[in-house]
């Protein structure tokens, strides 16, 4: 079922209350007993913070919209296999890894889709306490800030954003990207990343992500007008792996059409 405005904000508001309350809670009780373990190798880790925080929303979204089906990281929600209706993502730690060893520079991501629209997008920087929202309805905002389109540059004249695992592994024609741009910068949190491009501080970002790494960056930087598309220009799948490329209407251009060298 669509939503009305009303209901939007009110969805909004009550999704940016529950990061701050779990940013305190993060703050006062779960940092101090951190339990870390590998998924599929010692680069991938979890933590019992990314499990508690997805159980938290988890529960907290089944009471806001019973309906709901709901596609989180670590396997709380839902086998999700449809777009139809109302579909939550949920990352609850973005950058585990910075989690763990920095304790900055991480995200936690939710989105809600309807009938396959991206309609209300949440990425909370937790380190600064900034939560980046809304949707195509009712604006972008960094807290209470709206947020305007980022200038159109070109590649040549900015940074851009990328894996530093595909980089490595020469992928995605990165290094093609790179020595285009002004410089490759690398964070190593997709939302954080995603950040970036929404402050117009990059020019694009590059990578290949499951969908709770991209749903609330799809959202918000669409309603931005900044296109969102596989490296290909194609359009995404919202259940599956993509590559993902995001920029400036001018640069994303450039960068679909780049040959490898
Ligand atoms: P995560 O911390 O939520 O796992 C750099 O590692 C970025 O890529 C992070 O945003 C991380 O999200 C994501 N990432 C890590 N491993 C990944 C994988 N195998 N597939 C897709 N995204 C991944
Ligand atoms: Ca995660």
């Amino acid at each position: 079922m669509m939503m009305e405005e009303q209901d939007l904000l009110r969805f909004d508001k009550t999704v940016q209350q529950w990061l701050v309350d779990i940013r305190q809670t993060l703050e006062k009780n779960l940092l101090a007993n951190l339990l870390i373990s590998e998924k599929k190798g010692r680069r991938d880790l979890v933590t019992n913070v990314d499990k508690n925080v997805e159980k938290i929303l988890t529960e907290k979204i089944h009471i806001l919209d019973p309906k709901a089906q709901i596609l989180g990281e670590e396997g709380f929600g839902d086998a999700v296999r449809t777009m139809r209706d109302h579909v939550w993502f949920i990352d609850p730690i973005d950058g585990t890894m910075n989690f763990i060893k920095q304790r900055d520079d991480f995200a936690i991501m939710l989105a809600l889709y309807i009938e396959g629209q991206g309609t209300l997008a949440w990425i909370m920087d937790v380190d600064k306490g900034i939560i980046y929202h809304g949707g195509p309805k009712i604006g972008i905002f960094a807290n209470q800030q709206k947020l305007k389109t980022p200038q159109n540059i070109r590649l040549e004249d900015g940074l851009i954003e990328v894996s530093g695992g595909r980089l490595l592994n020469q992928q995605l024609k990165l290094v093609e990207i790179g020595r285009k741009s002004l410089g490759i910068r690398i964070i190593g949190s997709a939302g954080m990343s995603f950040i970036k491009v929404i402050e117009g501080k990059a020019v694009g970002y590059v990578s290949k992500m499951q969908p709770w790494d991209f749903a609330a960056a799809k959202v918000l930087l669409e309603s931005l007008k900044m296109p969102f598309t596989t490296i290909d220009g194609t359009e995404i799948d919202m259940l599956s792996s993509n590559t993902v490329l995001t920029a400036t209407p001018c640069a994303h251009q450039e960068i679909v059409h780049l040959e490898l060298t």
